[in-house]
C-alpha cells in the first residue's frame, strides 16, 4: 500500500469539477483517506512548492496556488503515486493522453486541474504538509 498527495487545483474548483475529478479518482481504484477544502495562503503555497522556487514560473504558480480555493485530499492503493500519475496525464494538457484528468479538464500548463506527488519522499512531505495523522482514516 502507498500513500500520494492530490491536489485539485483552484482552475478546477472554480469550475465545479471537484466532483467529477474525485469520481475520476475513484473510478481508477484508488481510495480517499483524507480529504479537505482550503484556499493557501502566498506563504503556504511557497512552501509547499520550495523544490520549484528557483524555476522561472514559481511565482506565477505560487500565486495562481493561492488564487482561489483548492481539494487536497491522500490517495491510497498498490502503487498509488505511478497511477495517479498516469491518471493526471502530462503536465502540459497538450501532451495529456485520451482518459486523463488534464486532457478532458486542463487549460494550460498552469492551469492544469490537479497536483499528484512525483516519489516516495514527496508524498512523505506532502501529505504530512496538510494532514496530521489523526485526520487520516483507514
Ligand atoms: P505540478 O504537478 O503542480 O508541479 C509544479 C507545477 O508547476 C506544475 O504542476 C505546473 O502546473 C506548473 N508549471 C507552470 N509552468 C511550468 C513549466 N514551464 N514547466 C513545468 N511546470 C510548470
Amino acid at each position: 500500500m502507498e500513500r500520494t498527495l492530490s491536489i485539485i487545483k483552484p482552475d478546477a474548483v472554480s469550475r465545479n469539477l471537484a466532483g467529477a475529478i474525485l469520481n475520476m479518482i475513484q473510478d481508477s481504484g484508488l481510495t480517499v483517506v483524507a480529504m479537505k477544502m482550503i484556499h493557501m495562503s502566498k506563504a503556504q503555497a511557497e512552501g509547499f512548492y520550495h523544490v520549484h522556487k528557483a524555476r522561472p514560473f514559481f511565482a506565477d504558480l505560487t500565486a495562481f496556488m493561492c488564487s482561489g480555493p483548492v481539494v487536497v485530499s491522500i490517495l491510497e492503493g498498490d502503487n498509488a503515486i505511478a497511477r495517479y500519475r498516469t491518471l493526471m496525464g502530462a503536465t502540459n494538457p497538450a501532451n495529456a493522453e485520451e482518459g486523463t484528468i488534464r486532457k478532458r479538464y486542463a487549460l494550460d500548463i498552469e492551469k492544469n486541474s490537479v497536483h499528484g506527488s512525483d516519489a516516495p519522499e514527496t508524498a512523505a512531505f506532502e501529505t504530512a504538509y496538510f494532514f496530521s495523522n489523526l485526520e487520516i482514516v483507514g
